[in-house]
């Protein structure tokens, strides 16, 4: 009787019992959503692209767990580990030939993007993103809601991300990598698809442009521009410049050396409405000084300019929640971007929509 009198309690009427495994699958897949980064992790922690890239052919895995620097009591979980990661799109199982019917690992597109020897690998920006550090403010989003803190981050470590890397030299490190390896991927498809951004330019001020990468990409494809990168002192102590690149520290609130055009990547994401106007309109003093008309180059992310992928959108919403829970940023769909651009005095931008989730915005005073 106890069981029945529940079971009417738990169905919703008119649902049946379907719907209601369903929700709890649901449920059950969002709750483990982390699985798949967490051994996204592990696998280019152990190696394992790299491993099977270097067999030079499909890799069964008695071949595999040989190859790996792992503890001989693990090697029976390692087809669990690579059964997810062939789920998760890492990497594909196939027969060695048509006389050898044992099925072999083989890398895909992503997983050929992990390994260490690829000039666009990702890996530095997985370790950076996956780190404890980036992902404990996560477990405080709740507590950050009842707060006045300015993000979850400051939370969880009692200050802002910018505080941190002053003072972590290996927090530093390893988020200027993870940083450079996303410009390493980025500037190849800029400086191959849309060359034409940077015609006609005499100089050209990378502001947060970190480690640099960037503007070497720019300075070294355009040998009659003048790179300058811009970031906190901190970040471009010790770095030397070259016969067009140079790095200067400073606070981009407060001044932008004057240029014909002004570069942001991933910059105006990190910071909220009032801050973003107000280093616009640096910018836009940094390109109109004695009367001359430069532009602004943004690349960030378009929220929505890939609706019909969900899972496009899901991405750019994680990188918008990252945002707020890291930085007080925020990813901007298309209009917000335009008031932006008004609300800093600009008249009139273009976008060109060749790079995926993001894209990459002229804007013009
Ligand atoms: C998300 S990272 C982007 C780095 C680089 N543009 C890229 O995409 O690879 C943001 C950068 O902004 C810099 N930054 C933060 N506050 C700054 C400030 N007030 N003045 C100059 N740079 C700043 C950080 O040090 C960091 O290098």
């Amino acid at each position: 009787m106890g069981g029945i009198r529940q079971l009417s309690f738990t169905l919703v009427p008119g649902e049946n019992a379907t719907e209601l495994l369903d929700a709890q699958a649901h449920i059950w897949n969002h709750i483990f959503n982390f699985v798949n980064s967490l051994s996204l992790k592990c696998a280019a922690e152990l190696g394992i692209p790299d491993i099977i890239h270097n067999h030079g052919q499909p890799m069964t895995l008695s071949e595999l767990i040989t190859a790996l620097p792992i503890h001989p009591t693990k090697s029976p979980h390692v087809y669990r580990l690579m059964r997810i990661l062939i789920h998760s799109g890492f990497f594909a199982s196939k027969n060695r030939s048509e006389n050898d019917q044992e099925e072999a690992y083989v890398l895909t597109k992503p997983s050929r993007l992990l390994l260490k020897d690829n000039p666009l690998s990702m890996t530095p920006y997985i370790v950076a993103m996956i780190d404890p550090m980036f992902t404990t403010p996560w477990n405080y989003l709740s507590t950050w809601f009842q707060n006045e803190d300015l993000t979850p981050f400051v939370t969880a470590h009692g200050k802002t991300i910018w505080d941190y890397g002053e003072h972590d030299v290996k927090f530093a490190h390893f988020w200027g990598d993870g940083m450079a390896s996303d410009a390493r991927l980025v500037m190849n498809v800029v400086i191959n698809k849309c060359k034409g951004v940077f015609d006609g330019l005499e100089s050209l001020v990378d502001v947060g442009g970190g480690t640099g990468t960037v503007a070497k990409a720019i300075a070294d494809t355009f040998p009659d521009i003048e790179c300058t990168v811009l970031d906190l002192p901190h970040i471009v102590a010790g770095f030397q410049g070259s016969k067009n690149l140079k790095y200067v520290g400073g606070d981009m609130f407060e001044a932008i050396p004057p240029a014909d055009a002004i570069f942001m990547k991933w910059i105006l994401h990190d910071w909220h409405e009032e801050e973003c106007v107000k280093l616009l309109k640096r910018c836009k003093e940094a390109i109109t000084i004695n009367d001359k008309k430069g532009k602004v180059i943004i690349i960030d992310f378009m929220v929505g300019n890939q609706k019909e992928n969900e899972k496009s959108t899901e991405t750019q919403l994680f990188f918008d929640m990252l945002m707020m829970v890291t930085v007080n940023g925020k990813e901007r769909t298309e209009k917000e971007w335009a008031k932006l651009f008004l609300d800093a005095g600009f008249s009139d931008y273009k976008i060109t929509p060749i790079l995926g989730l993001r894209a990459l915005i002229e804007v013009y005073p």
